[in-house]
C-alpha cells in the first residue's frame, strides 16, 4: 500500500512510526515531512496547505490511503478534495473540521445540545465587547473565533488586559480575519485533560487520556507554547470522570455533529477541564493533538492503519482499539528563546536511545546529510514504562542524549501528575 501523510511535525512523525508497524504500509510519503521524518518516510517538498499540490501528487503517485494531520488543510477541505478524486483519506471534511476552525460554531453547538462548557457571549463588533467587559467577572477569557496557531486565547487577569486583548484582536487585527469575531467566556479552573478519540460518526472510541504542558517555563510559567511535553495516562481522568465524559460530552458531540449534517470522521480531540461542577469542554480540535500524540500512539497496542481505515469505512466498532497498561512521558526539546525568536541551523546530535524510548522530530531539516534545527519545538523524546514515575525518569535520562546549541526543555513535565497520583 502507498500511504501519504500530510504534515511535518512531531505528531506526524509519531503517526508515521505507528503506521510503519503494519506490513501493508509499503511506502509512506510525508508532505512535507522534515529532516527527522526523512529516516522513516519519503519526504516530498509540498506544503501541507497546498491542497492542489497534495491532490496532484496523490493522483500522480496512485496513493492508496492518505492521513491529513494538521488543522489548516483539514479546515481547507483537503480530505474532501482527495475523496473527490477517489482517494480514501483519514480526517474530517471541511464541514466537520469547523468544530475546531470556528470557536463560535463549537460554542453554539455545545449550547444547542447541552454539552457542558464555559458560559460565553459572541461579539462581532468591538464596542459592544468593550462595554460587556465593564460588567464581566475577572479573570475573563477572550478567544479569537478562527485558527490562530494556538495563540488566539487570552486569559485576562484585569479588566484593562481584557480590553487590550479585544482591541488587539478586533481593532488591530492581530490574528487577521480569525479575530474579527470573538468569544468572551467565563474563566474556569481545575485540572486539564486531553482526550483524543477515534470516531466514524457511528461510534466513538476514546484513546488513553493525556496531559499537555502548554507554558514555556517550569512551574507553568512563561508564555503559552504549542506544548512543551505530555504524559499519559492523566491521573485526573478517573474511571468515574471517563464515564461521565462519554455520556455527557463525547457521544453527545458526535450525535450533535450528525444532527447538524456535519458527520465527523477522524480524530476528535476533547480539551477538557475537570471543574468542581464536573468535566467541561475547553476546546475541540479536529485532529490529533501535538505533543499529545507523542505519548498516546506509543501506548497503542492495536494497529493504527487498521483503525484509521475502519474509521474511513465507517466500521470502527469492528476493530480492536487497545492501549497498553503502561505510562508514557514526552519531553519536548526546543530552541532557546521559543516561543519568541530563536536560532535555526544548529547541528543536532542524538546519541542512541534506550529501549522503549523514541525520538519524534518536529523542527529540523537535513542540510548536506546533517540534521539541523529549523523550528521552535525541535523534537520530542518519549519513554514508555510500567509506571508514570519510571516513564518520567526514563524520558529525562534520554533527553540528555540530545544535544544542540541552546537546547531547552522544561524539567518538570509530569511533576503535577505524579503529585496527583500520590494523593
Ligand atoms: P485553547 O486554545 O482553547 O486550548 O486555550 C488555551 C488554554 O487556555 C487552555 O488549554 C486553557 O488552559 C486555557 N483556557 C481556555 N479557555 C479557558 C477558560 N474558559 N477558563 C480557563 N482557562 C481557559
Ligand atoms: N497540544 C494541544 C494541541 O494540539 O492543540
Amino acid at each position: 500500500m502507498k500511504i501519504m501523510v500530510v504534515g511535518g511535525g512531531g505528531r506526524e512523525h509519531a503517526i508515521i512510526k505507528s503506521l510503519r508497524k503494519n506490513p501493508r504500509a509499503e511506502i509512506i510519503y510525508a508532505l512535507p515531512g522534515n529532516g527527522g521524518i526523512a529516516s522513516d518516510a519519503d519526504c516530498v517538498d509540498i506544503e501541507a496547505t497546498d491542497i492542489e499540490g497534495i491532490v496532484a501528487f496523490a493522483k500522480a503517485n496512485s496513493i492508496d490511503y492518505a492521513v491529513v494531520a494538521p488543522d489548516d488543510p483539514l479546515a481547507m477541505g483537503c480530505v474532501d478534495a482527495l475523496e473527490e478524486i477517489g482517494i480514501r483519506a483519514f480526517g474530517p471534511g471541511r464541514d466537520a473540521a469547523v468544530i475546531e476552525a470556528s470557536k463560535i460554531f463549537s460554542k453554539n453547538l455545545m449550547k444547542k445540545y447541552g454539552i457542558p462548557t464555559a458560559q460565553y457571549e459572541v461579539f462581532e463588533e468591538m464596542q459592544p465587547a468593550l462595554d460587556y467587559l465593564e460588567g464581566s467577572r475577572i479573570p475573563v477569557v477572550i478567544k479569537a473565533d478562527g485558527l490562530a496557531l494556538g495563540k488566539g486565547v487570552v486569559i485576562a487577569e484585569t479588566r484593562d488586559d481584557a480590553k487590550a486583548a479585544v482591541i488587539s484582536m478586533m481593532g488591530e487585527k492581530k490574528f487577521g480575519d480569525s479575530g474579527s469575531r470573538i468569544v468572551i467566556e467565563e474563566f474556569l479552573s481545575g485540572p486539564e485533560v486531553s482526550v483524543l478519540s477515534f470516531t466514524d460518526g457511528r461510534s466513538l472510541v476514546p484513546m488513553v487520556s493525556s496531559m499537555d504542558h502548554k507554558r514555556a517555563l517550569d512551574g507553568d510559567k512563561g508564555l503559552n507554547t504549542g506544548g512543551m511535553g505530555t504524559i499519559a495516562p492523566n491521573p485526573y481522568y478517573t474511571e468515574e470522570v471517563a464515564e461521565l465524559c462519554m455520556k455527557e460530552i463525547f457521544l453527545p458531540t458526535m450525535e450533535a455533529m450528525n444532527k447538524e449534517g456535519r458527520k465527523f470522521k477522524g480524530c476528535l480531540y476533547f480539551g477538557l477541564m475537570i471543574t468542581d461542577k464536573g468535566p467541561k469542554v475547553i476546546e475541540y480540535n479536529c485532529r490529533f493533538g501535538d505533543p499529545e500524540t507523542q505519548v498516546v500512539l506509543p501506548l497503542l497496542e492495536s494497529d493504527l492503519l487498521d483503525i484509521m481505515e475502519a474509521v474511513t469505512d465507517e466500521r470502527l466498532a469492528e476493530v480492536p482499539v487497545k492501549f497498553a497498561d503502561s505510562s508514557a512521558c514526552c519531553v519536548v526539546v526546543a530552541s532557546g528563546g521559543y516561543p519568541g525568536s530563536y536560532a535555526k541551523g544548529c547541528e543536532i546530535i542524538i546519541d542512541d536511545m534506550d529501549e522503549d524510548t523514541e525520538v519524534f522530530v518536529a523542527g529540523a531539516a537535513l542540510q548536506d546529510e546533517v540534521l539541523k534545527t529549523n523550528g521552535g519545538r525541535v523534537l520530542g523524546v518519549t519513554s514508555v514504562a510500567p509506571t508514570l514515575a519510571e516513564a518520567i525518569e526514563a524520558a529525562y535520562r534520554n533527553v540528555k542524549k540530545v544535544n544542540f546549541e541552546k537546547a531547552y526543555y522544561r524539567t518538570d513535565i509530569g511533576a503535577k501528575a505524579l503529585e496527583a497520583e500520590r494523593k
